[in-house]
């Protein structure tokens, strides 16, 4: 996208039925991805480097007001339909039900989601359901107990699968599972996840690994890329396409699996990015907007608030004038410091 392009997406007070006092909204930006804390109860492979990251100080995270007050600020200059929030884990965030209970009660907001490892879901379930959080996308790579704990550095599955359990019964669907693809284990994982997905009726999406964070050489041993799974998936069961919104980052199909019609999503950083059509942002703990998960340059919404609203608004416009397809899939950062 070139800034002229992306000013051309910019209306004074578009949508929403604003007035002419109201800011400018840039009408392309649909969806926000919120990470709430950078910390995490996992240590994930691909995620972070054994020797683990180093933590955001504290002095400079946001509270949870000021998150929100971020949050408002960016959705009345932009079209936003939907917020994720996300870390490291965004559970271990104390009174995140607060937060999503002031994001749900957002104008125009339909839909405030929750990306987690379902580790400390099933406490939390009932207090995130009446907060109003609409869905769930819960990470869930293997059904072997071993590789669980080994894959999170210290998991443990079962903590995980009551989480879905909970987050089925309290209706927080469709609930989606996030299955991050690798070389040495595929063969025993996919076969393993589509029957739990298949058991539980709930989506799962496999993912191609990315670098984030971790050592070059092991994310280059363990990538395996979508077309290879779904070869090898084409001559166990019946694959369809399915129809998908245009920025949406998952190639979704109907697997035909020992009786049971499977939704499975094909999510391809590697082998076919799909950034053409990007409508999403993300914003850091502690302010920090990111046009792109690849992309190194932020732009710190509160420190260039406190500058003036009117030039905030200028440059944060400018910023994203400058929200570009990245030029490869990795980036030094672990996902957690990101925000997933
Ligand atoms: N490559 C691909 N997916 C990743 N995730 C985290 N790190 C990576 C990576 N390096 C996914 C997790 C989780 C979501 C937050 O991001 O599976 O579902
Ligand atoms: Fe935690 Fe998610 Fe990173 Fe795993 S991938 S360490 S669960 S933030």
């Amino acid at each position: 996208m070139g800034p002229s392009e992306s000013f051309s997406h910019v209306t004074p007070g578009a949508s929403r039925g604003a007035s002419h006092s109201e800011p400018r909204r840039l009408s392309r930006i649909h969806s926000l991805r919120v990470s709430v804390t950078d910390r995490c109860n996992f240590r994930c492979l691909y995620c972070m480097p054994s020797k683990g990251v180093a933590w955001l100080p504290h002095e400079e995270l946001l509270s949870l007001e000021e998150l929100y007050e971020n949050v408002e600020w960016i959705a009345h200059r932009t079209d936003l339909q939907r917020v994720r929030l996300t870390g490291g884990e965004p559970l271990v965030r104390r009174g995140i039900h607060h937060l999503i209970a002031r994001l749900t009660a957002l104008p125009d907001m339909p839909e405030v989601s929750l990306t987690t490892n379902g580790a400390m879901l099933a406490h939390q379930v009932w207090a995130l359901k009446a907060a109003g959080v609409s869905r769930v996308n819960i990470s869930l790579d293997t059904m072997n107990p071993q590789r669980f704990t080994t894959l999170t550095r210290g998991g443990h599955l079962w903590h995980t699968l009551s989480g879905i359990n909970e987050a089925i019964r309290a209706g927080l669907t469709p609930v989606k599972l996030n299955a991050v693809l690798q070389r040495t284990s595929w063969q025993e994982d996919v076969p393993r996840l589509l029957d739990y997905a298949a058991m539980q009726n709930v989506e799962i999406r496999f993912i191609e690994l990315m670098r984030t964070g971790t050592e070059r050489s092991w994310c280059a041993s363990e990538l395996v890329t979508v077309d290879v799974v779904q070869a090898w998936l084409a001559r166990r069961a019946g694959i369809y396409p399915m129809p998908v919104r245009a920025s949406s980052p998952s190639a979704n199909t109907i697997v035909r699996w020992y009786g049971h019609d499977l939704s499975v999503g094909w999510i391809t950083p590697r082998s076919q990015p799909f950034c053409k059509d990007c409508d999403r942002l993300r914003i850091d703990a502690c302010g920090r907007v990111r046009r792109c998960l690849m992309d190194p340059a932020t732009f710190n919404l509160p420190g260039i608030r406190s500058l003036g609203e009117k030039q905030a608004e200028l440059a944060f416009f400018d910023y994203l004038a400058e929200k570009h397809a990245p030029r490869g899939m990795e980036i030094d950062k672990g996902m957690c410091q990101i925000g997933g």
